[in-house]
């Protein structure tokens, strides 16, 4: 069912210092910071040939990641987003297995203005899941 592997996330505490490691040490095409105001985050997207990183940091009040980064203040990897060709069958298929779909379990816009999901780290061996309609 799963796809491309769309991008894996990076939470990070310095927003400008994760940009310059990876665009001056790891020689990687960075994006200018992308605030997403509705996700609580600014975004640095990490262009590589077969995927993505996306360096999070918080942004507001309240932000989604700032709990992870309180337990993780050097930053970590937050969650990996799959690609998928259906969210809605995907997701029905995954609640009858038995997996939680978080929120309301309806799709919102993602980063990418396509529509994501995400997935209970406890049903996925602690990993974060979102899955993205490609
Ligand atoms: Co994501």
């Amino acid at each position: 069912m799963i796809g491309k592997l769309n991008h894996v996330a990076i939470a990070v505490p310095d927003l400008d210092a994760a940009t310059a490691t990876y665009r001056d040490g790891l020689g990687a095409k960075v994006s200018p910071q992308q605030p997403e105001p509705d996700h609580g985050v600014t975004v640095v997207f990490v262009e590589l040939p077969n995927t993505k990183i996306e360096l999070l940091h918080p942004l507001g009040d309240g932000s989604p990641i700032q709990g992870f980064l309180d337990k993780n203040p050097s930053g970590g990897i937050h969650h990996v987003c799959y690609e998928v060709e259906d969210i809605y069958s995907a997701r029905d298929h995954l609640k009858e297995q038995g997996a939680r779909v978080l929120g309301d379990g309806e799709p919102k816009t993602g980063a990418h203005g396509k529509p994501v999901l995400f997935l209970h780290p406890k049903d996925f061996n602690g990993t974060l899941i979102e899955l993205e309609q490609a």
